[in-house]
């Protein structure tokens, strides 16, 4: 697929096919995914990839934990949000309101239950990073979670990040033997897209560039 096409096209899914992916597939998207740059070169990232019965029992380890602790889907900001920032958010949430209505869900609960349960996706890619890295290493993540989302779109799955996760770390390293010194940076959801749930209605807009760019 062209790549402008792909960028453009891509879109998070939050509903996918309960259809197995091929070991084969998955390793050909992370292989073009650590084509991403980072410092240095260091290729900071390191993949868990949890299939199938494993996804679905990580699942259930991560909405149990979700109700016991009911920690909501945020932008885990340290400060208030900048006005318009947060009205991108307020907006999105709005816009994707309205297909959770069409399928009878509340939003909040199709969010955060959702995101724990991966929204369905047959693979889970957790991402980690040793907690000897700075936060600029985090850079290097996000560029591949860039390249992820966009070699699977190219191979016609789809993808949703899943940054919710992280507020159930003790969980996933428990289930997933991580080790202590590594961190779960955030987690993607990867299948085939329902195009038959109204959720595959929803796409994001995005803000103008003249409200983003400042040129010099
Ligand atoms: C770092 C990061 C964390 C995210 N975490 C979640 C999440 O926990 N649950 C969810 O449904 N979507 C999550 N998303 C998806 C965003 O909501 C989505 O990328 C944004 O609304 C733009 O929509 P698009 O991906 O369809 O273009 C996350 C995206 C990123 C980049």
């Amino acid at each position: 697929m062209d790549a402008l096409k792909t960028i453009t096209e891509r879109r998070s899914a939050r509903a996918f096919q309960p259809v197995s992916i091929p070991k084969e597939m998955v390793e050909e998207i992370l292989g073009l995914t650590v084509n991403a740059p980072s410092g240095n070169n260091l290729q900071p990232w390191e993949f868990v990839v949890v299939m199938d019965e494993e996804k679905d029992r990580l699942s259930r380890r991560l909405i149990k934990a979700y109700k016991e602790k009911q920690i909501s889907c945020g932008s885990g900001a340290v400060k208030p949000l900048p006005k318009a920032t947060r009205q991108r958010g307020v907006q999105t949430l709005e816009a994707m309101k309205t297909y959770a209505d069409r399928i009878g869900a509340s939003i909040d609960s199709f969010i955060n239950e959702g995101s724990c349960n991966f929204y369905g996706a047959p693979v889970a890619v957790i991402i980690c990073l040793d907690d000897c890295f700075s936060a600029r290493q985090m850079v290097d993540v996000g560029t591949a979670v860039g390249y992820m989302v966009l070699a699977a779109q190219a191979s016609g799955l789809a993808t949703c990040p899943i940054g919710l996760i992280t507020d159930y770390a003790d969980e996933i390293k428990d289930l997933l033997n991580i080790p202590e010194n590594k961190k779960v940076v955030i987690g993607v959801a990867l299948g085939y897209p329902d195009r038959e749930n109204p959720m595959a209605q929803f796409r994001s807009s995005r803000a103008s560039l003249s409200e983003l760019v400042r040129w010099i």
